[in-house]
């Protein structure tokens, strides 16, 4: 099995490209389906997420051509609204797809996506959404269908900003008839990106990035050009490799203002960050101290830079803490971080983080995405060498991370 070795590494220096937003993608290419026209996304990063939906979307029946970073993607000749258990295990994200097939077709069919690594990750305020709708929804022998002749706008109040159901819902509101409310949707930046490729398409989202998001069905909708935005955990991974090993880079193709909620916290360790005109340098100029966080929807802290965040507060001086309230799993990292020395409690769902001034490198795990991308930073502090086991977890979500590291001079190498 492949594994990346991270060797203690000098102060991170020069530049860095972010490639576009695995979180923007996924739900990009699912709304898709929403036309049986040809559309065409730009900026597509080499993962192995990616290839999943693409692989979903083939299933159904669409016909992917893929050149460097651009997809062009025809549903012309979808035959299949059904999806799998072997295609929809490998990634929960797939359950995206749901909302699209069964407003464009009426009828949808798909395996209960299951749990995963960071908690049980339920999928009820979808499903709620789509009754809302006016879809027949049943379970059965691990699947879920839902049925409708045509959906119909509707009010609905979301009990948690869920991202995913936010999507899904309003892919499938896109195409109902009259307009649909959704209340307490989630703000992030990618649900922004959805709406303006659906909008593209000729739909009529309004609101997206706010918590009231208005959809105004059309009966059809065209393909459209979309550029995906930048990744802020790419970005925000960076940003915390380079502090750890005191370094000094500059981070190209990002957007400032989606990274306020980490540029805020990593100020607040002593971590400089300029903005530029055309990027953000990340630079490490005074002694760094103890910090505290909470995980949020946006513009709250993202979870998904908890683990990265935490194995900075490893070697911050003095006390830090932090409180997951997004997932009510996601400490699968500390076990391995201890293993590098850190000294880390769990209390229910916050983590104390007792500053060391040593980690020693030795074999670890990626228990998921985020986790993996934490132990490799940690690798870049430890002494010695940090074998990162497992990375296909790493790989779903980092396009080429070792590449872009070891150009910033990080120690580290990929073994087969
Ligand atoms: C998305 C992101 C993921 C990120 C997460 C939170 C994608 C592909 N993935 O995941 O990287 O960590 O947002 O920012 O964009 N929940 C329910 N019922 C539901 C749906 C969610 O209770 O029907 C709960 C979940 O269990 C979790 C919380 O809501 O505790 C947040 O989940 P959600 O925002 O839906 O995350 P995802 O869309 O799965």
């Amino acid at each position: 099995m492949p594994s990346l070795l991270v060797s203690k590494s000098g102060p991170l220096k020069g530049e860095v490209v972010i490639s576009g937003a695995k979180n923007s993608v996924l739900p990009i290419l699912a709304a898709s389906l929403l036309t049986d026209d040809t559309s065409r996304l730009d900026d597509i990063p080499d993962l192995e997420d990616v290839e999943v939906m693409c692989e979903l979307l083939e299933h159904f029946g669409s016909k992917i051509t893929r050149e460097g970073s651009h997809i062009t993607i025809d549903n012309n000749s979808i035959a299949n609204t059904s999806a799998p258990y072997e295609l929809v295990r490998k990634m929960r994200a797939s359950f995206l797809v749901m909302g699209p097939i069964l407003s464009r077709f009426g009828s949808v069919k798909i395996s209960l996506p299951g749990g995963c690594a960071i908690g049980t990750r339920p999928i009820d305020l979808h499903l709620k959404g789509f009754a809302s709708l006016g879809a027949d929804i049943t379970l059965g022998h691990g699947y879920i269908e839902a049925r409708a002749d045509r959906l119909r706008g509707n009010r609905i109040y979301l009990d948690f900003p869920s991202v995913g159901a936010t999507e899904n819902i309003i892919m499938a509101a896109a195409l109902a008839d009259g307009l649909t409310i959704i209340e307490n949707a989630a703000e992030e930046p990618e649900i922004i990106d959805l709406a303006n490729f659906i909008n593209s398409m000729g739909g009529s989202v309004r609101g997206a990035g706010t918590d009231t998001i208005k959809i105004e069905g059309v009966k059809c909708l065209s393909g459209a050009s979309h550029t995906i935005i930048p990744d802020r955990i790419e970005a925000g991974t960076f940003m915390v490799a380079a502090a750890i090993t005191g370094g000094d880079i500059i981070l190209k193709n990002v957007i400032a203002d989606h990274l306020r909620p980490v540029e805020a916290k990593l100020k607040e360790a002593g971590i400089s960050i300029y903005e530029l005109d055309d990027g953000m340098r990340v630079t490490v100029e005074r002694p760094l101290r103890p910090i505290d966080l909470k995980t949020l929807p946006y513009p709250g802290f993202p979870t998904d830079m908890q683990a990265q965040m935490m194995a900075l507060m490893c070697v911050l001086p003095g006390t830090s803490i932090i409180t997951e309230t997004v997932f009510e799993n996601r400490f699968m990292h500390v076990s391995e971080l201890k293993r590098l020395g850190a000294r880390i409690k769990i209390e229910g769902r916050s983590a104390i983080i007792e500053g060391v001034k040593r980690l020693t490198g030795t074999d670890v795990r990626a228990t998921d995405l985020r986790a993996g991308a934490a132990l490799l930073i940690a690798g870049l502090y430890a002494d010695g060498t940090t074998r990162v086991r497992d990375i296909y977890h790493i790989d779903r979500g980092y396009e080429r991370i070792e590449e872009k590291l070891k150009a910033l001079g990080a120690n580290i190498e990929r073994t087969q």
